[in-house]
């Protein structure tokens, strides 16, 4: 074996262990979601001009349903509004279909499940990835194969991001800070060093020292059921919004859920800038305003202390709302297929994704 085949071997394992954990940890446990969608459907729109030249709807065809998690496609229209495609898994559709939906952590290695057909000229392939790209294997052979991809990376042709609105000014700000009985909490179910989690391991151990941290979800022994995944947040004043990997763009979920609580983030992730993008830049403490964990444990404490000015961080609310993630329908995955749906009834540009690891690693 040369040794980039043995590398390749070794992501493929490491791929499909991690599908399979990830397949129980949803059955077993609950985890806030890998990637924030925006459950107020803040469609990334390219510019287009085009409109639809037939008055059929497009048939967008899900190859695979993320994750063997099924969902009733009705729901695009009664949760997002999104009634423009007609959404199918059904594959005897395929000649037909405009746009075909993949879930990268579904296709097989060889591409033994993709479709064997030949692609019909109008057909667009769409790449449907949600995972950093530090927990994304590198199957091969998907350059020059997709047409859009559709990620939370703000340069994706369908971005799904779950964004702050701006706040109607016609509706009072009624903010009452929740009752707090904890200081510093954290969520946390991986603790696999594989999946690049060792930074944000190493930041907690160390911020352990200096401040009281309690800390839930399966890796701890401790796991918390999604009912009650806003109020174990709310009842905390911090809560260590601890991203599994850094990247740009990549804020998801963990960073979501305390601004819904009412709770401050703790940021670990990509710089303070790219959180800038997405965020007031007072609704949350970025580890990197510290020169280490005892300065920024110090800071917390002093919060704590001192109520003004941790009030200050939810002066953000006069002016936004944050949405929470759609979690009693428990699966992430239904509003990216809409917005999928939502773009082939708008998008009838040639286009076509050369180097699509190098773009997703960039
Ligand atoms: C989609 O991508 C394929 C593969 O590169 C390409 O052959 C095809 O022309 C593209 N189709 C459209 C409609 O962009």
């Amino acid at each position: 074996m040369t040794p980039a085949f043995k590398k390749t071997l070794c992501l493929a394992t490491v791929a499909a262990f991690s599908l399979i954990c990830s397949v129980l940890a949803f059955f077993l446990y609950f985890e806030p979601p890998s990637a924030v969608y925006p459950f107020t459907a803040t469609l990334a729109q390219k510019e287009n001009n085009e409109s639809v030249t037939s008055n059929e709807k497009p048939i967008v065809l899900l190859w695979f349903w993320p994750l063997g998690l099924k969902f009733d496609f009705t729901a695009c229209s009664t949760h997002f509004n999104i009634d423009s495609c007609v959404l199918t898994d059904d594959r005897s559709l395929y000649n037909k279909a405009q746009g075909v939906i993949f879930f990268h952590r579904d296709i097989d290695w060889y591409l033994r499940n993709m479709p064997q057909a030949p692609r019909p000229a109008f057909q667009k392939w769409i790449w449907f990835h949600v995972e950093s790209p530090t927990n994304t294997a590198t199957i091969p052979g998907l350059d020059n194969l997709f047409n859009l991809t559709l990620s939370y990376r703000r340069d994706a042709d369908i971005t799904v991001r779950n964004e702050l609105t701006i706040r109607n000014s016609a509706t009072k700000d009624d903010f009452v800070l929740p009752k707090k009985d904890k200081v510093v909490c954290w969520i946390v179910s991986n603790v696999n060093p594989a999946t690049g989690t060792a930074v944000r391991e190493k930041y907690y151990h160390e911020l352990s020292k200096y401040i009281k941290i309690d800390v839930f979800g399966a890796a701890f022994g401790h796991r918390l059921r999604y009912e009650d995944y806003y109020s174990t947040i709310a009842s905390c004043k911090f809560y260590l919004s601890f991203e599994n990997s850094i990247h740009r763009d990549y804020i998801t979920e963990k960073v979501n859920g305390p601004l819904v609580a009412g709770t401050v983030p703790v940021v670990l992730g990509p710089p303070r800038e790219n959180y800038h993008q997405f965020l007031p830049s007072d609704a949350f403490i970025h580890i990197n305003d510290f020169p280490d964990a005892k300065s920024l444990a110090e800071f917390l404490l002093l919060l704590d202390r001192t109520d003004e000015a941790y009030m200050r961080y939810f002066e953000w609310r006069k002016f936004y709302t944050a949405t929470p993630h759609l979690l009693s329908m428990n699966n992430e995955f239904i509003q990216p297929i809409c917005l999928a749906c939502d773009h082939m009834s708008r998008d009838e540009d040639f286009h076509v994704i050369h180097d699509l690891y190098k773009w997703y690693s960039s």
